[in-house]
């Protein structure tokens, strides 16, 4: 399985208290010891929205570059691009959603909207060699409209490739899919394309992130995305709660006898340099009266 840390960015642009960009960069630098494959530094997304995240460019400088890990950060617009561009990342993310609201809420545009930002950010990356990773954000729930088809989530997935884009990420950006709902979506999803441009993006509100994961195996994902110690969430979606820990998604497919290669360890000491600074929210429960409960 490839594990994407996603938890200096998912992560981070949760956090109440500010985390300075020196305990970032020693986040990350610890984060590409553990051995995961790719790490998700930061968002060029615009810091009115996400003020967590504006010193991308600044954390980007700092972090050591190590072999093996490819480094990767959101982009929203081409402003977003030109920024990733100068910071020479390594490979970018658009986002959108399978629900309109939230796709206004957390981006400013409706979902064609997106999808015709992202046709010529996806054509720029790819000249300048760079692989483009799409976001499919409230592909089970969503925080506003509620339970959303299997068919809206595939139409987006089709057309995000059909645009050139390498990967799209099934994201349960509030967490409540259960491991049936992810087999029926998979059901629709994996015979239309191959399962390993497909990566999933669990919160864990419930805790089911992990059976979630496991749900996805025998459909031959093998991209997962996680967040040392369960941290993130997103701004934009009410109760929304962390990512799926790395930990706990390394430790099960040890479990089932796949090798990560991750050291759980070394993910503990790339938190300790967060330590000072968490709120740490992970598994509460939403407010009550939340259209999550
Ligand atoms: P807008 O307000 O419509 O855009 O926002 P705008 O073009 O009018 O720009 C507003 C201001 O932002 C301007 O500044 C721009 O220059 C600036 P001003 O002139 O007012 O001073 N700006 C930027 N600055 C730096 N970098 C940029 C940038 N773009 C504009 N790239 C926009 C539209 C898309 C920019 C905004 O809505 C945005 O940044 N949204 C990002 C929200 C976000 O990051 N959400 C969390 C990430 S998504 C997520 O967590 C889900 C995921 O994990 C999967 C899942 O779990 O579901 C991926
Ligand atoms: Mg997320």
């Amino acid at each position: 399985m490839r594990i994407v840390e996603v938890g200096p960015r998912d992560g981070l642009q949760n956090e109440t208290a500010t985390v300075p960009t020196a305990a970032k960069i020693a986040f990350v630098d610890a984060l590409s010891q553990s051995g995961v494959a790719e790490i998700e530094v930061s968002a060029f997304v615009s810091p009115r929205w996400v003020p967590q995240l504006s010193d991308a460019s600044e954390v980007f400088q700092g972090i050591t570059r190590y072999n093996g890990v490819l480094y990767s950060a959101l982009v929203p617009n081409r402003k977003g691009l030109d920024r990733a561009f100068a910071a020479e990342v390594d490979k970018v993310s658009v986002f959108t959603a399978a629900s309109e609201t939230f796709n206004q809420k957390n981006i400013n545009t409706s979902i064609a909207g997106a999808l015709q930002r992202f046709r010529p950010i996806t054509a720029a990356a790819g000249e300048a060699g760079l692989p483009v990773r799409g976001y499919v954000s409230t592909a089970f729930w969503c925080a506003f409209e509620g339970k959303i088809a299997p068919r809206a989530v595939v139409r987006v997935v089709e057309q995000l490739m059909d645009i050139g884009i390498a990967e799209v990420a099934i994201s349960d950006t509030i967490g409540k899919a259960t491991p049936d709902e992810v087999r029926r979506l998979l059901d629709l999803l994996i015979p239309r394309m191959a399962a390993d441009r497909i990566a999933v993006h669990f919160h864990d509100t419930y805790g089911r992130g992990v059976e979630n994961m496991l749900a996805a195996w025998p459909y031959g994902i093998r991209t997962v995305d996680a967040s040392a110690g369960g941290l993130g969430g997103c701004p934009y979606a009410p109760g929304a709660s962390g990512n799926v820990a790395t930990g706990d998604v390394v430790a099960a497919l040890e479990a089932h006898g796949v090798n990560t290669g991750v050291n759980r360890r070394q993910l503990d000491r790339a938190l300790e340099h967060l330590a000072p600074y968490r709120t740490d929210d992970r598994r509460k429960l939403p407010p009550d009266g939340s259209p999550l409960c």
